[in-house]
């Protein structure tokens, strides 16, 4: 049989993919992937964005780039948005804002190579790509297609949440994708007075990551004004640059750019 790993093609100028990944929905991704984009390019990297997330592509509202189109090149490339000093791309970009996005699979590899391909990327230290959430065609497509440097795993606090995020790191180990730390985010609320507070049950995350080695290189608290800044398309580490929040998404971008320099 020949290896379904043998068509990777790296991104040329691209020198990491980083994937960011969630065994559920809802559980900030896309806040991570936004927020983590701007602490390593805060950190002196260039950075570009790719909304994988085909089917709820968020990045452009968190970014505040809705409506914005992206151009086309003379060698017929797609120019990515440039927002806070990343690059991104998102099929979010490209459709209407309230259009379903009904994916048949030939179409959703075609999709998923444009942005790969056909996009005039430029020189990257990092290619961060907001995954969907779970273990789809879209995770497996890109493991295939080019070769990812290292996984985020994106998750809340309660067993729950646990249970689709160990199926998610299982995927990364078959698929040979080293996973390069785990975010737990909402671990905590935190009020204006800056009391904290649980907001969900405690589970065994935290045993789980123990045997199985995974670090966790960040934990982010439940801030409201963290989803204010996502509703305004200014991510809290550009309009907040010294809250402990910031502090946390700077301290993620470190442990990445240790991991893979
Ligand atoms: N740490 C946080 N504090 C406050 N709100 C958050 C936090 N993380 C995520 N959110 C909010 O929760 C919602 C879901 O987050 P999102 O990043 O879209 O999740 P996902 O991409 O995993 O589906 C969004 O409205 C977002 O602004
Ligand atoms: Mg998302």
């Amino acid at each position: 049989m020949s290896n379904p790993f043998e068509q990777q093609k790296a991104i040329p100028e691209v020198k990491h993919i980083i994937a960011v990944s969630s065994g559920k929905g809802g559980v900030g991704k896309s806040t991570v992937t936004a927020n983590l984009s701007i602490a390593l390019s805060k950190l002196g990297a260039k950075v570009g964005l790719l909304d994988a997330d085909i089917y709820g592509p968020s990045i452009p509202r968190m970014l505040g780039a809705l409506n914005q189109i992206p151009e086309v090149n003379r060698e017929n490339k797609l120019i990515p948005i440039n927002r806070f000093n990343i690059v991104l791309m998102s099929l979010g970009l490209m459709v209407e804002d309230n259009q379903a996005i009904i994916w048949r699979g030939p179409m959703l590899f075609k999709a998923l190579e444009q942005f790969l391909k056909d996009v005039q990327w430029g020189a990257l230290d990092y290619l961060v790509i907001d995954l969907p959430p779970g273990t789809g065609d879209v995770q497996l497509t890109l493991a295939q297609k080019i070769p990812i440097s290292g996984a985020i795993s994106v998750c809340t606090p309660q067993n729950v949440a646990l249970m689709d995020v160990k199926r998610s790191i299982d995927m990364w180990n078959k698929l040979n994708v080293p996973v390069l730390g785990l975010v737990e985010n909402m671990s905590y609320y935190l009020s204006e007075s800056n009391e904290k507070m649980s907001l969900f049950p405690r589970g065994e995350l935290d045993q789980f990551l123990a045997q199985t080695q995974i670090p966790k290189i960040g934990e982010i608290p439940f801030v409201p004004k963290v989803a204010t800044a996502a509703e305004i398309g200014i991510p809290f580490v550009e309009s907040a640059p010294d809250s402990s929040v910031t502090k946390a998404f700077l301290e993620i971008a470190e442990a990445i750019i240790r991991k893979c320099p």
